[in-house]
């Protein structure tokens, strides 16, 4: 891509120069047309002075000293023949009945006495007839008409190479700036692609292009956004992969031990009474089929991930409310209390997650309360670090130990007596993480517990 990209700017550099060339070429040609022409006027005035001196059959002197003088004036040394061939005057016999201060003055911007390069003669008319021959060459010129020819032809070149300066500089600007905008995002991405291809799901976040200052978002940007996203989910699905395994093999292994202990037992005749045995069997299978099931939820969730939903603006107040009713009755039934307290404002969030996350945490509230209730709040909040909204759900239950906090997260961590799978508060946390939250725990003993959503 880069030697593309290179190639191409040296092409406009080089579209550049040929583009100026041909245009200094063309001022230059109109420059020298223009004086070619303007020769060519002075050469007919000349001319036309110097027939204006024939008169009746003769040339009147005084006349043509005058006309001749006049081409002097203009540039040009002449002599003059008639039509039998006779030279009849010349510049240098009117040089030399010139006064000295007038020929001082010639000699400042002509380089006199005589002409540079060959005659070229030009007919002379009068009354349609032949009258003589002109013959007319350039004196070279001296002094500032001939330098302002320089200087323009001059500027012509410092034009050309200005512009090309001007060209290449910006072609570079350019090349810097594709470079920063397309190359080198597209080539952190390569990388990164690479590396996953490879199996190596540890690439880092790519960065977007730069002169993000911009704030433009451009696809390339969009592309790497994707990009990201897709290796976090490659990501997560690898580290899930491995965590489900190693959690299957150690949750799998107790009832699966139970039974086959159980079996063995039946088999060599040692227990008393057989239909123990199938009850335990019976229990743990149910366990198996419990385990297989969480399983499925987890790895629901889990796909969520890749299938967030669309945001929506909701009513928090309505939303939660709505879930609230849904579960007042066997609250109510328990003979606990559910309070809701919070403004009505509107968020952007993922309802259908939302739906779920709270759903767990109301029901975990409930099943864990016998004294007292549950109470939901929340708002919006403004820190240093953030603004946003919380939901918090804090019941007066039996409370979770301090070395246990850290582990209620955990899949298939449960309370002996929870009755559950274990993935409830698995299933919230990574459902929030996924719509971009996070969750936190409080418990005091004795006293209840908090869990708190921040999004
Ligand atoms: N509100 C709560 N008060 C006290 N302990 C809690 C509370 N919520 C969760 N816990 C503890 O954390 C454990 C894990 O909760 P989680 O919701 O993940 O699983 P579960 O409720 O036991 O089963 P499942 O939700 O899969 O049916 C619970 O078994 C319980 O010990
Ligand atoms: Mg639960």
């Amino acid at each position: 891509m880069r030697t593309k990209l290179f190639i191409a700017f040296i092409l406009i550099i080089f579209l550049a120069l040929f583009s100026n060339i041909v245009f200094e070429r063309l001022i230059i040609r109109d420059f020298n047309d223009f004086l070619k022409g303007t020769k060519e006027d002075h050469i007919y005035w000349i001319m036309a002075s110097v027939e204006g001196s024939f008169k009746n059959n003769e040339w009147d002197r005084a006349l043509l000293n005058e006309a001749l003088h006049w081409g002097l004036m203009l540039g040009f040394e002449t002599y003059l023949e008639d039509k039998t061939g006779k030279k009849i005057v010349s510049t240098h016999e009117v040089l030399s009945s010139m006064s000295p201060g007038m020929l001082n003055r010639m000699n400042s911007f002509l380089k006199l006495p005589s002409g540079i390069g060959e005659f070229t003669w030009y007919p002379l008319y009068v009354g349609g007839e032949e009258v003589g021959k002109l013959h007319i060459r350039p004196i070279e010129r001296l002094g500032l008409v001939p330098l302002k020819e320089e200087i323009f032809r001059r500027r012509g070149k410092e034009f050309l190479i200005i512009s090309f300066l001007i060209a290449c500089g910006g072609a570079l600007f350019l090349a810097v700036l594709f470079t920063a905008f397309i190359s080198t995002p597209i080539r952190r991405l390569t990388r990164a692609a690479e590396k996953i291809a490879r199996g190596d799901f540890s690439v880092q976040k790519t960065p977007p292009g730069r002169l993000k200052f911009l704030k433009y978002r451009d696809e390339i940007n969009r592309l790497t956004d994707s990009f990201n996203y897709m290796a976090e989910a490659l990501r997560r699905e690898e580290a899930l992969r491995k965590h489900l395994t190693s959690n299957i093999a150690h949750e799998l292994r107790t009832p699966l031990t139970i039974v086959k202990g159980n079996l063995d037992a039946i088999e060599d005749g040692v227990i008393s009474d057989p239909n123990t045995a199938i009850q335990n069997i019976r229990s743990e299978v149910q366990r198996i089929i419990t385990l297989v099931e969480g399983i499925e939820d987890i790895t629901r969730a889990e796909a969520s991930f890749f299938k967030k939903g669309t945001v929506e603006g909701i009513e928090l107040k309505e939303f939660i409310d709505t879930i609230v009713q849904g579960t007042k009755e066997l609250i109510y039934d328990k003979g606990l209390y559910i309070k809701t307290d919070g403004p009505a404002i509107t968020v952007n969030t993922y309802p259908e997650k939302l739906h779920i996350i709270l759903k767990n945490l109301l029901t975990n509230a409930y099943k864990f309360t016998d004294e007292g209730g549950i109470t939901v709040t929340w708002g919006k909040y403004n820190h240093d670090s953030g603004a946003g909204f919380f939901i918090s759900v804090e019941d007066t239950g039996k409370s979770i130990a301090k070395e246990e906090i850290a582990k209620v997260f955990d899949r298939f961590y449960k309370d002996a007596d929870s009755g559950g799978k274990g993935l409830g508060l698995a299933i919230v946390k990574e459902l929030t993480e996924v719509i971009g939250g996070k969750v936190e725990v409080e418990s005091t003993p004795n006293q209840g517990s908090k869990f708190t959503l921040t999004f």
